[in-house]
């Protein structure tokens, strides 16, 4: 019976559109608890408008929120990396969502490109706060045939070990209890030797958790040829992000697939975000899936401590994929019917 201040970040292309569905479906989920929602204004639109992305005055307003909803960022009429580094990541690095959730599973019912992948249901820790996200980087003779480009990928003790705490806890308290980190340490040797020393010292702590080490490219082959190895699944940044993408296309398609932006240590709020962008090929059509996103408020629910609620989405996203169907559905037929599920 504790409120929930929410901010709500829409954003750019179908990021409207999806969290529009969200929020129906948060609203059905809670009876108890009041939500107070705020919606702030920040992407394309208002980069146009103002140039501006992400203003330490909207920062510091966000920090006051009990939990964020974004949608999605990132429209073609703005240069690359302008919204995406400017908004999306300034808002993981400041609020040092430093455990990036992204759980995927084959709901009964939903097509997969696999033929027979077996039971699916794994969770990948992406770290959120280093690698070569943190821009440390630059460019030399820019233009030129001499042009030297730059990407750092940054790994700090400190940060390796507090994301593979996180994910060895949560290897702990599943049932299979195993874990797998994946990195390029055959040639990636500075940190992947980090990455392999941080794990190795902190799974003798856990010694009911099996460890299992992948170089990232085999990894991405064992995604689609063996995706039921996979229990709980710890990497860096880049590599994260890009074996989610894969391990939402195995799992029924990236309209599914459901991120939280995590600190777990609650030093800021958490967002929560599908893991797909604007599809700005599809935006205005109303044929984007929210699903990914009322997932999403699934795991909001779940990090507020309102672990029936959340059960409550996810079983009724779970019922409503098994009786989709192949009929195409528009975005707010979807979350109506989720909601109503919710509901009854
Ligand atoms: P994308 O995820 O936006 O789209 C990839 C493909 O998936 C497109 O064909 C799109 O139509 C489809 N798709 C995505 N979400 C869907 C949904 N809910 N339902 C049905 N189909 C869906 O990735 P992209 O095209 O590489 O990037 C587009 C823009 O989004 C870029 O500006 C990119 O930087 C940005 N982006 C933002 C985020 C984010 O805000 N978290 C994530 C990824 C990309
Ligand atoms: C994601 C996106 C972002 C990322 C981009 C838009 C910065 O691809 O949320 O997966 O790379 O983390
Ligand atoms: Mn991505």
């Amino acid at each position: 019976t504790q409120n929930i201040n929410l901010a709500v970040v829409p954003g750019d292309g179908i990021g409207p559109e999806v969290v529009g569905e969200g929020l129906k479906v948060l609203d059905a989920a809670l009876t108890d608890t009041k939500v107070s929602s705020s919606e702030f204004d920040l992407g394309a639109r208002r980069w146009h408008a103002t140039g501006e992305t992400l203003p330490d005055s909207t920062l510091d307003e966000l920090r006051t929120h009990d939990a964020i909803l974004l949608g999605a960022v990132g429209d073609p009429g703005v240069p690359s990396g302008v919204l995406e580094r400017g908004l999306l990541l300034k808002l993981r690095f400041a609020f040092d969502h430093y455990v990036n959730l992204r759980p995927s599973r084959i709901f009964p019912g939903v097509t997969t490109p696999l033929a027979d992948p077996g039971e699916v249901d794994f969770v990948v820790v992406r770290e959120g706060t280093e690698g070569p996200y943190v821009g440390n980087g630059g460019a030399l003779r820019v233009d030129t045939p001499h042009e030297i480009a730059n990407e750092v990928s940054v790994n700090t003790a400190f940060g390796v070990e507090r994301v593979v705490r996180d994910a060895f806890r949560r290897a702990q308290a599943r049932p299979r209890r195993h874990l797998t980190y994946i990195h390029k340490h055959n040639v990636l040797v500075h940190a992947g030797h980090l990455w392999r020393r941080t794990v190795e010292r902190v799974a003798a702590e856990y010694p009911q958790v099996d460890v299992e080490y992948l170089h990232v490219d085999a990894a991405t082959m064992f995604l689609v040829t063996d995706p039921s190895r996979f229990d709980v699944v710890v990497t860096d940044n880049l590599f994260g992000d890009i074996v989610t993408d894969l391990a939402a296309a195995i799992s029924g398609g990236i309209g599914l697939a459901a991120s939280g932006s995590v600190n777990p240590d609650r030093t800021a709020p958490s967002m929560f975000e599908p893991v797909h962008g604007s599809a700005p090929d599809i935006a205005g059509t109303g044929t984007a899936d929210p699903t990914a996103t009322v997932l999403s408020v699934a795991l909001l629910l779940e990090h507020l401590g309102h672990t029936d609620e959340a059960r409550r989405v996810t079983e009724a996203v779970a019922s409503d994929l098994a009786e989709r169907g192949d009929a195409p559905r528009r975005t707010s037929e979807i979350g109506d019917a989720i909601a109503a599920r919710v509901r009854s």
